[in-house]
């Protein structure tokens, strides 16, 4: 016996993720449904590549009473009003926008790093996904904390234009095409130019001069990790499609050899350590693209203060950054409390 699922924000990027990563990881579902906006009432919906076709239904009429579990990707403002529906019907929600992610009463997870935090979900029946920058940099992170406990990080992120949905793939596409036959670059999704340039600005700035999106990097550092840890992020956004890149400098209390922590992530769990120094010997967002793992390379020593180590991580923004974290999440779930069969 399996799930009945709902993915809402099945024509997104995460969504279409979503419903492929279930395919793939054999999630046992006896039913799923795609939903949407009313813009995608009955286009059809490819569950991965197994060639099971559903037809997309509109979330304003869905009614979630007798589903087990619902994957939301829609934005907050879509989230805010159908997910306490959801929720209140029943359905278990796993929420990928940031709207809940700070609620306490709602657990922030990546399964790698705080899976007992789940059990709280039944406050509210609402489990909340990280932002992408920081699910790969959780994973990363954990096991140096338990190794030397960090103390602060520094981290620059190159973010791909899918963090910005389908909207901000169309707009690479099509500025790329303009500057090559001449024509005019207008920027709508993203503040300025996006095609062959980098933008320093993600998400609305706070009154600090920070960004939303660095702010987030902050707290849900401290609420996935450890309240102690200080992080400082600079968020950017780059010409790439999929996979988002981090460098980053990381404190520890204690010391940390760059040789043990290369031994330390080559076994912990969802990353995958690249890191030949050597032409090449690094992984790059294109090779990451459709793969689970965070990868981890440039592991180095950072002799401008004590116990100091640099290195760099991608990982494909659209599954651990969200589709994948979020059916992990689903997984952890069945195996904790919702158990079929
Ligand atoms: N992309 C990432 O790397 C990433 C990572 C972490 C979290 N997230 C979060 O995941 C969510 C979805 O992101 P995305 O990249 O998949 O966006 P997207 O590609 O723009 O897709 C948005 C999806 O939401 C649906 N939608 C929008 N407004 C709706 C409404 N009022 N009612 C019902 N459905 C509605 C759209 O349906 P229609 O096609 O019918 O319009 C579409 O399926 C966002 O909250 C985003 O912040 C994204």
């Amino acid at each position: 016996m399996g799930y009945r699922v709902a993915v809402v924000g099945a024509t997104g990027n995460v969504g279409r993720e979503m419903l492929a990563i279930l395919a793939e990881r054999e999630f046992p579902m006896d039913e799923v449904a795609a939903v949407a906006s009313s813009r995608s009432v009955g286009t059809e919906i490819e569950i991965g590549d197994s060639g099971r076709m559903v037809k997309c239904k509109n979330l304003e009429h869905f009614d979630f009473s007798g589903w087990d579990i619902a994957l939301f990707a829609v934005g907050s403002a879509a989230t805010r009003e159908y997910a306490p529906k959801a929720a209140a019907a029943g359905c278990v929600v796993i929420d990928n926008s940031s709207l809940y992610r700070m609620d306490p009463d709602v657990p922030l997870i990546v399964p790698e790093v705080n899976p007992d935090a789940i059990d709280g979900y039944v406050k509210k029946n609402i489990i909340a996904n990280p932002n992408c920058s920081t699910a790969q940099l959780m994973v990363t992170l954990k096991p140096l904390h338990d190794a030397a406990t960090i103390r602060r990080v520094v981290v620059s992120t190159y973010q791909s234009v899918s963090g910005a949905g389908k909207a901000g793939m169309d707009e690479l596409f099509e500025q790329s095409r303009a500057i090559f036959v001449g024509d005019p670059v207008e920027p709508a999704k993203f503040t300025k130019q996006i095609a062959f340039n980098v933008i320093p600005h993600i998400d609305v700035f706070m009154d600090d001069g920070s960004t939303k999106e660095e702010w987030k990097m902050v707290v849900e550092t401290k609420k996935i990790l450890d309240p102690k840890v200080k992080l400082n992020a600079t968020c950017v956004r780059v010409p790439v499609f999929v996979g988002h890149a981090e460098a980053v400098n990381i404190e520890f209390e204690n010391e940390l050899s760059a040789e043990d922590a290369q031994n330390i992530l080559r076994e912990a769990p969802g990353c995958m350590l690249v890191d030949k120094r050597e032409d090449g010997g690094y992984v790059t967002p294109v090779e990451c693209a459709g793969d689970s793992a965070t990868y981890i390379s440039r592991v180095r020593e950072d002799p401008t203060v004590d116990n100091g180590l640099t290195l760099w991580c991608v990982s494909d923004n659209l599954r651990k950054g969200a589709a994948l974290n979020a059916v992990q999440i689903a997984e952890l779930l069945g195996r904790r409390h919702l158990k079929k069969g």
